[in-house]
């Protein structure tokens, strides 16, 4: 019985903590078995490829040219970018050759997390590396799914949407699709009745911390960062949960020059 051949992702790890891929790996719908054995064709990926050497990067020059203008290139981890981007190099080509040489037959790129998205943890200053994002070096806009680790459904339901209308979805002016990093953390947080009440946690394990009182005084950055983590949630669609509902603040992991930032109402 002759088969649809499933569209081709090639993924890239660049500078990055592989923490994106860890957390698809917890998706529970679709799981990642159904993923990559029902719906696409996972034809590279470092960190789930049994084989290695010669022969991954045979598969991804392979898979490029059987598909040559439809696979879909997804790239995780920033790209230095200083020295000739010396500092990251993959079977003998640094991460600025591979992106660009992956991308120029793809049908679409997104960079996934805050790393690909525009440089992340790695380009932290002093950014020794010139750590930088996917678009700066394709030099053109392309879809970004940030977070640190970002919500795997958000790169799911790009990708599933991508296959079902033939269109990445709809971005905002940071590439990130509309339909996940439109609405404020603060405005759909289970804490907000807390924080209208001026109710705060003031130190971790004191009183109001334990009674799960907004976190706003502990740094939070739910206010300035757009995501929808409170709604959809990590992992377990039943049992999952988010930062703020395990008590820590949001660190703005979404929004670049917010995360690993003070928050603007702590600052001086
Ligand atoms: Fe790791 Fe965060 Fe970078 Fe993803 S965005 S690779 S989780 S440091
Ligand atoms: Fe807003 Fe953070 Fe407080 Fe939630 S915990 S209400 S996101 S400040
Ligand atoms: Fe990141 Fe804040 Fe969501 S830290 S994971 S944007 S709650």
């Amino acid at each position: 019985i002759e088969q649809k051949r499933r569209p081709s992702v090639i993924w890239l790890h660049f500078q990055e903590c592989t923490g994106c891929t860890e957390s698809m790996l917890r998706a529970e719908h679709p799981t990642i078995e159904k993923l990559i054995l029902d719906i696409i064709s996972l034809d590279y990926h470092e960190t789930l490829f049994a084989a290695a050497g010669h022969q991954v990067e045979a598969a991804r020059k392979q898979a490029m040219a059987d598909d040559k203008g439809k696979y879909i290139l997804v790239i995780e981890g920033a790209i230095p970018t200083r020295d000739d981007g010396i500092y990251c190099k993959v079977g003998g080509q640094t991460a600025i050759e591979l992106t660009k040489e992956c991308a120029a037959d793809a049908a679409a790129v997104i960079a996934i997390g805050s790393c690909a998205s525009w440089g992340g943890m790695p380009s932290t200053g002093p950014n020794p590396t010139g750590a930088t994002g996917v678009a700066e070096v394709l030099g053109k806009p392309v879809v970004t799914i940030p977070g640190c680790p970002p919500n795997p459904y958000n790169f799911l339901a790009t990708v599933v949407h991508f296959l079902s209308f033939g269109a990445l979805p709809e971005v905002d002016h940071l590439g990130r699709p509309k339909f996940a990093y439109s609405r404020l953390i603060h405005e759909n947080c289970e804490r907000r009745a807390h924080f209208d009440a001026g109710r705060f946690a003031m130190e971790f394990g004191d009183e109001g911390h334990r009674k799960g009182y907004c976190l706003y005084k502990l740094g939070c950055k739910g206010p300035e960062t757009y995501a929808n983590c409170p709604t959809v949630l990590f992992g377990d669609a039943g049992a999952g949960t988010w930062p703020v509902g395990c008590g820590h603040p949001c660190i703005g992991c979404t929004e670049q020059g917010v995360g690993f930032e003070k928050p603007i109402h702590m600052l001086a």
